[in-house]
């Protein structure tokens, strides 16, 4: 058994990190802070803040998460090289508490076709890695990436070597999700089992979800001595996503009679967390989803309702207050003042930087309560969201815009943008009037990327609700997602485009980790 406490089961997220490599899901380094703000009031253990050799936006960004960061251990990844590892130790330096993660692949089909290297001289690498990273923080994991698919004696012995090595955690990755529960469950009871120096590390596992068994070869893990688990919230992350954090951490909670260890998690801040990174990432959460999707609670049908009604544990076996989702969400109107403003903005956890941006984002609030009755929490979290996508340094912004929609007739749109320090004008027709805004943008723009995604989401219920829209765009492999808010979903489009072609005009060149050579 590991030398973890066996009743302690370790929530490392890695939205920041591996959420952040699903095309179009960047994320600014201010944006990264909230998030990871809101990770740590909800008492997540590690947090995996991002790849600091990737660009200086990424050492950055993990910088400022080392910084902001005073309850959770802020981790670094970096592959098993010199450069990599003493980039992470630097962006690491403010963190009260940190870790470098390091992995290179174990793989045959990895070795042999991305690594070019013999199996030796990958254990070598690891080891030398391992002692690296060790001079620079005590607290050290090591990966050995495509686990999933590796010889259980090679990752025996490579296991073995960087434990002896000062690895403090083993995280066995299923990298392409290939894995089925009961024999990765297997294979961490084997390596528990087989290397000899097990117990001076916890073993974790890293799980993504091309077979929709994420979360349950994690859980299979668990069962089978993984005391650590890395996860995201809503399970963004590459191609079909990581495990979801709060599926696993609700599965461990809510069956105590099966799993011998609990995490230390707030669960009560699951939808916080999950509506800013989604709201923050353009990525809906689909209805259906386990625990944070809308319909998660939701009792449609009569019989259902009638059982719920007599005995509320006849149809649920969680509550939903115990994730965050309030009874009562109807918080603000017109008539509502600063303080009272304020003081729910700070119960939602949302800190304002300075009096200044407090006072705008009061000014906006009474500007939408204009226009619309009762304002939500949604629309308070949507309020600041939108002062971080239309945050600084715009290049292309909206100053107005006119839509004509009749009956029989084309549509057409005519805007004036800022173009840098330069006002212009657009007018375009269009199939619709979403399709004349964007043409119109065009038309000055010539931006040349092509619209993969155009989405709109209510983002509470009435028709007075604000349309969150989200526009993901492509240029030269390169993929950004916009969004906007408004009642007025047009101009709500209109902004989201914009977002994205700001978010493209910024430079956006970074190292994948898991594509870089070694
Ligand atoms: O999926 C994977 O193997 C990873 C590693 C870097 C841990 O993300
Ligand atoms: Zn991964």
């Amino acid at each position: 058994m590991s030398k973890n406490n066996q009743n302690k089961l370790i929530i490392f997220d890695t939205t920041l990190r591996d959420g952040e490599q699903s095309p179009g899901a960047s994320m600014t380094r201010d944006e990264k802070v909230r998030i990871a703000k809101a990770l740590e009031k909800m008492r997540v253990d590690v947090i995996e803040a991002g790849f600091p050799i990737a660009s200086l936006g990424d050492f950055e960004s993990v910088q400022a998460v080392a910084s902001a960061i005073k309850d959770s251990t802020v981790c670094g990844l970096a592959r098993a090289l010199e450069k990599d590892i003493a980039r992470a130790g630097e962006a690491l330096k403010p963190a009260e508490s940190s870790r470098i993660h390091t992995f290179i692949a174990t793989s045959p089909i990895h070795m042999e076709m991305k690594l070019r290297m013999q199996p030796d001289q990958v254990l070598e690498q690891a080891v030398r890695a391992v002692k690296q990273a060790r001079g620079l923080t005590d607290n050290v994991e090591f990966s050995p990436e495509d686990a999933g698919r590796s010889e259980l004696d090679f990752l025996c012995r490579i296991i073995e070597a960087v434990i002896d090595a000062g690895a403090t955690t083993i995280n066995i990755p299923d990298t392409v999700g290939y894995n089925i529960p009961h024999q990765f469950g297997e294979l961490i009871r084997n390596l528990i089992e087989r290397i000899p120096n097990s117990d001076k590390a916890i073993f974790s596992v890293h799980c993504h979800n091309d077979l929709g068994l994420a979360v349950g070869n994690s859980l299979a893990a668990v069962l089978n001595g993984a005391r650590q688990v890395e996860c995201t919230i809503n399970g963004l992350g590459e191609r079909a996503g990581n495990a979801s954090l709060e599926e696993i951490v609700m599965a461990v909670r809510t069956r105590q009679d099966i799993f011998p260890c609990d995490t230390t998690l707030d669960t009560t801040q699951i939808m916080a967390c999950s509506r800013l990174v989604s709201s923050i990432t353009g990525f809906p959460v689909q209805p259906n989803k386990a625990i944070v999707g809308a319909n998660a609670f939701a009792h449609e049908s009569g019989i259902h309702q009638d059982g719920v009604l007599k005995s509320r544990e006849t149809y649920e076996i969680m509550r939903a207050q115990d994730v965050g989702w309030a009874a009562n969400r109807m918080v603000m109107g017109k008539h509502s003042g600063r303080n009272a403003f304020k003081t729910r903005m700070k119960e939602l956890n949302i800190d304002f930087a300075s009096e200044q941006e407090l006072n705008e984002t009061f000014s906006r609030f009474k500007d939408l309560a204009d226009k619309k009755h009762e304002i939500f929490d949604e629309d308070l979290q949507a309020l600041v969201a939108e002062t971080t996508w239309s945050a600084e340094n715009e290049h292309f912004k909206l100053v107005s815009l006119k839509v004509c929609s009749e009956t029989g007739e084309t549509p057409n749109a005519s805007l004036v943008l800022n173009i840098g320090d330069k006002e212009v004008v657009a007018r375009s027709d269009g199939s619709g009037p979403v399709d004349a805004v964007f043409r119109a943008v065009e038309s000055v723009v010539n931006s040349e990327t092509e619209l993969q995604l155009y989405s709109v989401n209510a983002i509470t219920s009435g028709t007075d609700a604000q349309g969150e829209v989200t526009v993901r765009l492509e240029k030269a492999g390169r993929i950004v997602s916009g969004q906007g808010a408004d009642t007025d979903i047009v101009i709500a489009s209109a902004k989201a485009y914009l977002n994205a072609l700001n978010k493209l005009s910024r430079s956006g060149d970074r190292e994948h980790p898991q594509l870089g050579d070694v």
